[in-house]
């Protein structure tokens, strides 16, 4: 893998860890995507930092009209191909943005942000107040983030700061009264180190919606 320091522009740093490999990553719906949105009513969906767009696609799939957004050019010509693969090409439109500088317009149904975490720059705290803004009435906030290391990670490669189940909340600054918490949990499950070490790690979900 290229050695992109993680003084980077985000851009730069994205679209090089992208263009180092064919894939990066499973090709699959992430699990507490499939759990918490599976008995959504389909509208429209927004996905942040969508990567290779497999979540983008599980949503379509399902009925949704998804934006899917991301940094890189390079994740979202994979995500397009894999949505034409899955025949819900016409389901889906591919923004680029980086967000905490610019956001897509519009209001959704769902707005999903799953591992949306960088080594590099990102205005998580901005994100996460335009990604509630963008919530339609009566939709659905869902955000998921890795609470931590793998418990197998005894160096960990930088430094990061991982948020906390409270933290995220009070960082959206949500005004009383209008959102309701359905989901606030920290989620365990095994992890593989490459190497074969077994062990686990925890990610928080939060699904929130907007009365
Ligand atoms: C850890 S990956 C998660 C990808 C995908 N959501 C998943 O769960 O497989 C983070 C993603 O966020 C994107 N990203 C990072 N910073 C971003 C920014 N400022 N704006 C848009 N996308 C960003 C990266 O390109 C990458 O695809």
């Amino acid at each position: 893998m290229t050695d992109i320091p993680a003084t980077a522009p985000a851009s730069e740093f994205w679209e090089a860890r992208y263009r180092d490999t064919d894939r990066v990553w499973s090709g699959r719906p992430n699990d507490l995507l499939v759990r918490e949105a599976s008995d959504l009513t389909p509208g429209a969906a927004l996905d942040l930092g969508c990567g290779e767009g497999a979540d983008a696609v599980w949503l379509a799939s399902r009925g949704w009209r998804v934006t899917g957004v991301d940094i890189s050019g390079t994740a979202l010509e994979r995500a397009a191909v894999h949505a034409a693969d899955a025949g819900v090409g016409d389901r889906v439109v591919w923004e680029r943005h980086e967000l905490g500088r610019s956001f897509p317009g519009g209001s959704f149904d769902l707005v999903s942000a799953q591992f949306l975490q960088s080594p590099v720059e990102l205005d998580q705290r901005a994100v996460l107040r335009d990604a509630a803004r963008a919530v339609a009435d009566g939709g659905t906030l869902l955000l998921v983030l890795h609470a931590g290391w793998p418990s197998w990670q005894t160096e960990p490669p930088f430094d990061a700061v991982f948020p906390t189940l409270d933290g995220v909340l009070a960082e959206l600054a949500l005004p009383d009264g209008g959102w309701t918490v359905g989901t606030k949990e920290t989620v365990r499950r095994p992890s593989v180190s490459p190497e074969g070490v077994g062990g686990f790690r925890e990610d928080h979900v939060w699904r929130l919606r907007r009365v």
